[in-house]
C-alpha cells in the first residue's frame, strides 16, 4: 500500500516537472516585426507569399508559429508551406519546416489555424524571417456570371488588406498582382494605391491580434480556369519491361458561363478577340521517354494531339473536339507507356518500389478530386506507400487477362490537387521472382494440354482406320 501511495505521488511530480518543462508560449509572447504579403491573381489557381519577420518577446523559447486563415479561405487551401530564412540577400539559405493545421478552442470568429514547428525553437528576444506560400482554388467569383462569346471575364476576389493573425503586427504592406491593368474596382483602406498590373495596400502600422479589413478587388482574368472535377490515374506495373498509365479525366472551365449561342466562324475569324476566355488547348507534361500515347473521348480517338519528346521532360499538347467555354465539360482518357527501369527500382532491404509523380500532367490545372491507383504485378506482397502529404489510402484488388489470384491495387486519394502537388511518390512491395514465371507456364501448360488432345485425337483417329 504504502509502496503504491509513494509510487503514485512520484508519478504526479514527474507529471509536474514534464509540464514545467515544456514551453509554455502564449501567443502574446510572439509579435510580427514586419510583414509583406504577395498576392498573385494571374491563374485561377492562387499564390500567396507571405514574409513574416516573427520575434520572440517572452521569455521561453518558442517552437510553434501561428498562422491564421478566415474559414471562408481554409475550405480553398491546396497547399500550405512554410521555410526558414537563413543568411542575408544573396547567400540565403532555406530550410523547410513542418506546417500542420491546428485547432484552437475559443478562435475568434471561426478562426482556422496552421502551426508552422520550428526545427530549431525561437530564444526568447530573438527573431527569425519565415517565408510561407500557400495556395488558393476555387477562389475566383465570376461577375457577371455569364458572358457572352466576345466578353472578356471579369472576376471578384475577396481577402483582407490587413493580414489575418492571431499576433500583433508592427508594420505590413500587401501587394497584389492582377493579370492585366484592366481593373473594375477595389476597396481602398488608406494607403492604397494601383498602377498598371500592381495593386498596393499599406504599409500599415501596429495592427493588433485578429485585425481584419475586407476588400474586394474586381478585376479581368482570362487565364483557362481548367478544372478536372475527377482524375483517375492507374500505373500498372508489369515485370516485364513497362509501365502503362491510363488517365481519365473530367474537365469543366469553371470560369463565368457561357451566354447564347456558340458561333465556330466567329471563334475562327476573329481569333484572341472571341472567347477570350475560352481555351482550345491543353499541354500535358508527361516524363521523358514516353511511348504508345493515346488520348480519346467517348467518341473515339482524337489524333489532333502533338507530342514533343525531350530529354528532361515530354509534351503533349491536346485539343478537345471542341473549344471550352464557361460550364462546358469534356472527358477524355489520355494513354501512354514508360520503360519500368526509369521509375521502378530495389530498396537495401530487397523491396521493389516504384517512384513516381503525384498529381496531374495538365499545366495550371485543379484537381478536385484525384486517385491514383497503382497496380501491383501478380503475386506482391505487403504494400505500402510513401506520400509527402497526407492522402486517403486503401488496397484493392484487380484481375485481368490470364490473373489467377488477382493483382493488389494501391489506391492513393487527395482532393484539391495544384501542380504543387507534382512531387515523387513511393510504392513499396515484395515481390517474389518466381511470380513471373507463373503466367508463361500457364501458357506452356495450356498448349500441352493442346498438344496432348491432339496426339490423343489422332491416335483415336488412327485406331479408328485399323
Ligand atoms: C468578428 O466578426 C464581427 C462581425 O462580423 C466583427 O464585428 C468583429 O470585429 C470580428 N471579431 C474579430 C476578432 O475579428
Ligand atoms: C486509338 O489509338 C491507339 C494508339 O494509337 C490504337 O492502339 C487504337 O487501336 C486506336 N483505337 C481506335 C478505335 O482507332
Ligand atoms: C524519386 O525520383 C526523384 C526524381 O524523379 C528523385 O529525386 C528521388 O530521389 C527519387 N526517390 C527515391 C526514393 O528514389
Amino acid at each position: 500500500m504504502e509502496t503504491l501511495l509513494r509510487l503514485r505521488a512520484s508519478v504526479a511530480i514527474s507529471i509536474f516537472a514534464l509540464l514545467l518543462v515544456l514551453p509554455s508560449c502564449s501567443a502574446q509572447d510572439i509579435q510580427v516585426v514586419n510583414a509583406e504579403r504577395r498576392i498573385d491573381l494571374t491563374s485561377h489557381i492562387i499564390k500567396v507569399f507571405l514574409t513574416l519577420k516573427v520575434e520572440n518577446t517572452g521569455a521561453s523559447p518558442a517552437s510553434e508559429i501561428l498562422l491564421a486563415f478566415p474559414p471562408t479561405q481554409v475550405d480553398h487551401l491546396a497547399v500550405v508551406k512554410a521555410q526558414v530564412a537563413i543568411g542575408k540577400r544573396k547567400k540565403k539559405t532555406y530550410i523547410p519546416q513542418d506546417v500542420n493545421p491546428k485547432e484552437l478552442p475559443d478562435a475568434p470568429n471561426g478562426t482556422k489555424y496552421f502551426s508552422i514547428s520550428l526545427l530549431n525553437p525561437l530564444a526568447a528576444g530573438e527573431a527569425v524571417t519565415l517565408e510561407v506560400l500557400y495556395m488558393l482554388t476555387h477562389s475566383l467569383e465570376p461577375f457577371p456570371v455569364e458572358i457572352s462569346q466576345s466578353e472578356s471575364q471579369l472576376v471578384y476576389y475577396r481577402d483582407s488588406a490587413l493580414i489575418l493573425s492571431p499576433y500583433h503586427i508592427k508594420q505590413q504592406i500587401t501587394f497584389i498582382k492582377t493579370p492585366t491593368s484592366k481593373v473594375e474596382s477595389f476597396t481602398v483602406v488608406d494607403p492604397a494605391h494601383r498602377a498598371g498590373t500592381e495593386l498596393k495596400y499599406g504599409p500599415y502600422n501596429g495592427h493588433p491580434p485578429y485585425s481584419y479589413s475586407p476588400v474586394i478587388v474586381h478585376f479581368e482574368n482570362n487565364s483557362p480556369f481548367a478544372v478536372v472535377e475527377e482524375l483517375v490515374r492507374e500505373v500498372e506495373i508489369s515485370h516485364w519491361g513497362s509501365l502503362q498509365i491510363t488517365e481519365q479525366y473530367k474537365l469543366a472551365h469553371a470560369g463565368a458561363r457561357h451566354k447564347g449561342v456558340f458561333s465556330r466562324v466567329e471563334y475562327q475569324s476573329r481569333a484572341g478577340n472571341s472567347g477570350v476566355s475560352s481555351f482550345r488547348h491543353l499541354l500535358a507534361r508527361l516524363p521523358p521517354r514516353v511511348h504508345s500515347v493515346y488520348y480519346r473521348d467517348e467518341i473515339g480517338n482524337i489524333s489532333s494531339s502533338r507530342l514533343r519528346l525531350g530529354a528532361q521532360k515530354s509534351e503533349l499538347e491536346i485539343e478537345p473536339r471542341y473549344p471550352l467555354f464557361g460550364g462546358w465539360k469534356a472527358t477524355f482518357i489520355i494513354g501512354y507507356g514508360l520503360p519500368l527501369e526509369d521509375f521502378l527500382f530495389e530498396s537495401p532491404d530487397g523491396r521493389r518500389y516504384l517512384n513516381f509523380s503525384y498529381g496531374c500532367p495538365l499545366v495550371e490545372t485543379v484537381v478536385d478530386k484525384l486517385t491514383i491507383k497503382v497496380v501491383l504485378p501478380e503475386g506482391s506482397k505487403g504494400p505500402s506507400a510513401v506520400v509527402p502529404f497526407p492522402v486517403n489510402q486503401y488496397l484493392e484488388k484487380k484481375y485481368s487477362y490470364l490473373d489467377v489470384v488477382g493483382r493488389t491495387v494501391v489506391v492513393l486519394e487527395k482532393k484539391n490537387v495544384v501542380p504543387e502537388h507534382n512531387t515523387p511518390f513511393q510504392v513499396y512491395y515484395h515481390f517474389n521472382p518466381i511470380f513471373m514465371l507463373a503466367e508463361p507456364l500457364m501458357l506452356t501448360s495450356a498448349f500441352f494440354l493442346l498438344f496432348v488432345t491432339w496426339v490423343a485425337y489422332l491416335h483415336i483417329d488412327l485406331s479408328l482406320r485399323k
